[in-house]
């Protein structure tokens, strides 16, 4: 038999009575079973709480994380000023402050349970490729940790900003992996599409995945997601392509938004829904009722589209609060979104864990034998407990080892 480098007994697992042992050897759940005979070099004691696979963050901004202290406030709370505001760090940061600041977001998602992370990286004429030099050095000092993997953003548009095309193609080549985009930011509907293709092109070119910021916008005439659908059936990019954000679809009519949805789940897109942010974002002009800005979650799971949810922004002009926690973001989602059945719990305990996974193509991800040992320990018995008492992460591993431990205690002293 296998020699085990590390056992975590007495563990509870999701849908099933009884408490097991997980023996785990080269970075994989080996052997999951109510009693493990032999004997490991390293063991834990769960005690009987809940294990999980590790939690997936599919959408971040580690190149902004924590600038906010640096910045004036952003006193409209919109997109657009958010953006402008961010232009002061942006073009003086050096590589050393980013990596800084991201790696303490790194560290505090870690320690949160999540071992997989894909960050956004700003490219543009603002930054040059600075930000991008920051988050991969952070990336590296972080690789035994954490596995991230990186989005060429062009935030500041690629028609509007001269240059930024250049910019993009450089970044691919300096070690991001995924070709992201921000096509709504564009002058008009002709330079949305050429913006897409031109993404599109460079992911077919690199074999990359596609992750846009798509339509963060209350405008109902924002419908750049339309065009990704074309522009990803015309190069059968399907699964491989997300869209993030999708915060028109709140503002579309209902029989537009069921078209486009449709056309989504038959083209295998992914959609990412970010709801921490948006909610504050989003239908700032909106008197009431107001808008929450976020996509039609209900809708498009309805339909089959693959959801994950992220955290986006944390402490910076456009989210003031915020940590990379996704315990923390699928409660936030739960009720912007009003995922409150059973069913509809598990299913948003899965955008932040099994579907984000499919999202960033995290092979044999999941807690069966053979699975990556990619686990966390949560001070709970139950998942839905774990979401609503927001559970300690008691341990977390990433490939086998263990990565992060919390210890909390509480006491309460009657008179
Ligand atoms: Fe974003």
């Amino acid at each position: 038999m296998q020699q085990l480098e590390l056992i975590v007994r007495r563990t509870r697992l999701e849908g099933h009575e009884g408490l097991f042992d997980i023996g785990v050897a080269e970075g994989r759940s080996v052997r999951i079973a109510e009693h493990i005979e032999t004997e490991a070099e390293n063991e834990l004691d769960a005690e009987g709480r809940l294990a999980s696979p590790a939690f997936v963050e599919p959408h971040i901004h580690l190149d902004k994380v924590g600038v906010r202290p640096l910045l004036p406030p952003n006193a409209s709370g919109t997109l657009a000023e958010a953006i402008e505001l961010m232009h002061r760090t942006k073009r003086v940061a050096t590589a050393e402050q980013v990596a800084e600041r991201a790696g303490q977001a790194i560290r505090q998602a870690v320690l949160a349970g999540t071992t997989t992370i894909r960050t956004h990286v700003d490219v543009d004429t603002v930054g040059g490729l600075t930000p991008l030099k920051g988050v991969l050095h952070a990336r590296l000092e972080h690789a035994d940790i954490c596995d991230i993997q990186i989005v060429a953003f062009p935030q500041e548009g690629i028609e509007r900003q001269p240059g930024t095309r250049e910019a993009m193609r450089a970044a691919m080549q300096a070690g991001a992996d995924v070709v992201g985009g921000m096509p709504h930011w564009e002058r008009d509907r002709d330079a949305a599409r050429r913006h897409i293709d031109f993404c599109l092109d460079l992911a077919v070119e690199h074999d990359a995945d596609v992750d846009m910021h798509i339509d963060e916008s209350d405008d109902p005439d924002s419908r750049t997601l339309e065009l990704l659908i074309d522009a990803t059936e015309a190069r059968g990019w399907g699964s491989r392509v997300t869209a993030s954000h999708c915060c028109a679809m709140a503002a579309w009519d209902d029989s537009y938004a069921a078209e486009i949805i449709g056309r989504a789940a038959e083209v295998d897109i992914n959609v990412i829904v970010n709801p921490c942010t948006n909610l504050l974002l989003q239908g700032r002009m909106d008197s009431e009722p107001r808008r929450r800005g976020i996509p039609r979650v209900k809708e498009l799971l309805a339909a089959g589209v693959r959801m994950g949810c992220g955290q986006d922004c944390v402490n910076d002009a456009f989210y003031p609060f915020g940590v990379p926690d996704q315990l923390q973001v699928a409660l936030i989602l739960a009720h912007a979104a009003q995922l409150s059945t059973p069913e509809e719990i598990a299913i948003a305990l899965q955008m932040v864990r099994s579907q984000a996974a499919q999202i960033l193509r995290i092979s044999n991800y999941g807690l069966h034998e053979g699975a990556l040992a990619d686990l966390m320990i949560l001070d709970a018995e139950r998942m839905e407990d774990a979401l609503r008492f927001q559970a300690v992460r008691r341990w977390v591993l990433h490939g086998g080892e263990i990565v992060a431990e919390t210890h909390h205690e509480q006491t309460l002293h009657h008179r």
